[in-house]
């Protein structure tokens, strides 16, 4: 029996040796240990043994079992580290990895966020309204008259059904003063289409940010206020910012507002930011016509309302030259965002 495990013990070690790849070593395991295994089948014949040797025996197998399963593990990783190596050969582990590339927000994205977030804090909660506008909504209930140029043709987009593309987020005063009563104080951030040539400053969709405030006692200084802090949490707390008398059908008084641009290198100058004045009666009557009752009598209150152009902000924050550059998803350009 002895010389049996010592004997099948060498020829196990020496079969494990000559092995090269992992099925053989697999094979060589089950033929070795397995239920059918040559050292598997020699523990069998323990029960023939006779008593006094038993416990002999039995460590000789023991012994046996450990030294073939040791050199059947050995082997597993000698093969595994020589399957390694031929797999990086060829392979310069010094080269620099590859980087991988985050994304980033879009210029455009980031302000909008930003905004919204400044006018949120101030109790402006957001609202919607569809891009595809009536002339009711864009135009007559704003109370700009028939003849007038924004109205043209020439530019604004009109569908055959007479529906057109709004020309400013406007028309989502409208929507939200018939919708609900006052008080209403909101913003409603979106595109807006005009047939402009497209040039460094203009393209035909742009992106404007409405506000609407509407209650009982809404001032001009309330405008103002609310106005210049947005612009001041914008553009920092030194900005100066200058209302300059406009007009616009809608609001009476208007107002053009601009914020004074200090460029490196650059003559300080006045940029124009956004639209807005106080909310003309007439504007209150037209609501009041199509929802049917008196909820926003001119009698009882007042509002402001404003719009701004978000692209503008963008360019202005970041010195960007060209509008186009916001549309022409250029990485050279977006990665800058990062
Ligand atoms: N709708 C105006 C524009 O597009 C901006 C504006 C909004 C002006 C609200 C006054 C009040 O230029």
């Amino acid at each position: 029996m002895k010389d049996q495990i010592q004997s099948t013990q060498t020829e196990a070690l020496a079969q494990i040796e000559a092995i090269s790849d992992f099925r053989s070593l697999e094979d060589a395991r089950v033929g070795i240990l397995g239920k059918q295994g040559s050292l598997t089948k020699l523990s069998a014949g323990m029960r023939d043994v006779a008593k006094e040797d038993k416990a002999e025996i039995g460590q000789l197998l023991n012994a046996a079992r450990q030294t073939i399963t040791a050199s059947l593990d050995a082997k597993k990783e000698a093969l595994q580290s020589e399957a390694d190596a031929k797999a990086l050969e060829g392979i310069d582990l010094t080269l620099p990895g590859r980087s991988v590339h985050h994304g980033s927000l879009h210029p455009l994205t980031i302000i909008r966020h930003e905004a919204i977030g400044i006018l949120r804090r101030m109790g402006f909660a957001l609202a919607d309204g569809p891009e595809i506008e009536d002339e009711f909504h864009c135009f007559d209930a704003l109370n700009t008259p028939e003849d007038h140029p924004a109205r043209n043709e020439k530019d604004t987009f009109y569908f055959d059904s007479g529906k057109l593309l709004r020309t400013h987020t406007s028309s989502v005063q409208i929507r939200t003063m018939e919708g609900g009563k006052p008080p209403v104080r909101i913003i409603a951030p979106g595109s807006a289409y005009r047939r402009d040539e497209i040039d460094a400053t203009h393209l035909s969709v742009f992106n404007q940010l409405e506000g609407l405030y509407v209650d009982a006692d809404v001032s001009l200084g309330d405008l103002k206020g609310t106005l210049e802090y947005f612009l001041q949490e914008m553009f920092g707390s030194e900005t100066e910012v200058r209302f300059r008398p406009h007009f616009f059908p809608f609001t009476e008084p208007s107002f053009e507002i601009d914020v004074k641009l200090h460029a490196k290198g650059q003559a300080p100058k006045w940029i124009e930011v956004a639209g807005c004045g106080m909310v003309d009666p007439d504007v209150f009557d037209s609501v009041n016509g199509n929802r049917k009752d008196e909820a926003y009598s001119p009698a009882g209150v007042t509002g402001f309302a404003f719009g701004m152009g978000l692209d503008r902000l963008a360019m202005i924050r970041w010195g960007i030259k060209d509008i186009r550059l916001l549309i022409e998803n250029d990485t050279r350009f977006l990665k800058q965002f990062a």
